[in-house]
């Protein structure tokens, strides 16, 4: 099977998957970090077929998102085994998809990706971050019953999987300060980090102007 048809067969698997979503993760998300992944793609020299297919797969098996992500991982090996991937292939995917998530890296060591999933994880995290990156952070504080902005709770500095996770004294502000405006320094890519600069300056505006109005300044 030639690539395309491969790529074609990944994105409808995935749409199946993630259009349902209604926390940020939907399959608007997916689209945008397959054509930023896509963009990144320009500058390395690295595999597209194994980068856009972890693009489109990498939220599938996410255990925030699905009760039993050990056979959404079957059902995805399942999946590539019929579309003519290799075992080598679905091995690199997989590893990418499991790996690539910033909760992952908060208990473990911060794990070495292949350039695949570097790129994937670059875009996944652009994602995150500017104007869109505010508004999924809102979308998904309102989904999980999160506090706009309480000043008295303080943002956490170091967190485990599971206290990042634990959103009974969290903020949606506080999210910002606990991951959004951390991720410019965590990407891996100098494209990546190049695109980072003007939506952290998107970001750090919108908190002043969020805390002026706040406190009733203007
Ligand atoms: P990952 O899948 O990389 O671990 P997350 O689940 O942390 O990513 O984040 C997915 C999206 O949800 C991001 O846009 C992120 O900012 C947002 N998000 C995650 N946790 C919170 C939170 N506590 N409050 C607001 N937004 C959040
Ligand atoms: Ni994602």
């Amino acid at each position: 099977m030639e690539t395309d048809r491969q790529l074609k067969n990944v994105r409808s698997f995935s749409y199946d998957k993630m259009y349902k979503d209604t926390t940020g993760h939907g399959f608007d998300h997916i689209q945008r970090v397959v054509k930023m992944s896509n963009h990144l793609l320009k500058q390395e020299n690295a595999d597209r077929l194994i980068t856009l297919s972890a693009a489109y797969l990498h939220d599938i098996a996410d255990d925030k998102l699905v009760s039993d992500y050990l056979s959404a991982q079957a059902e995805i090996i399942t999946f590539l085994r019929k579309n003519a991937f290799t075992d080598d292939q679905i091995r690199k995917i997989t590893f990418i998809t499991q790996n690539l998530s910033f909760s992952k890296n908060l208990d473990h060591r911060i794990l070495d990706l292949p350039l695949e999933g570097k790129i994937v994880q670059d875009a996944d995290r652009l994602d995150a971050i500017g104007a869109i990156g505010i508004v999924r952070a809102i979308y998904y504080g309102g989904a999980h019953a999160e506090k706009i902005y309480d000043p008295s709770f303080k943002p956490r500095q170091k967190m485990s999987k599971n206290e990042y996770r634990d959103l009974s004294h969290e903020t949606i502000i506080n999210h910002f300060y606990e991951k959004l405006l951390k991720i410019k320094d965590l990407l891996n890519t100098q494209t990546a980090k190049q695109i980072a600069e003007k939506r952290q300056q998107v970001m750090l505006s919108f908190l002043e102007n969020f805390k002026e109005e706040w406190d009733c300044e203007k």
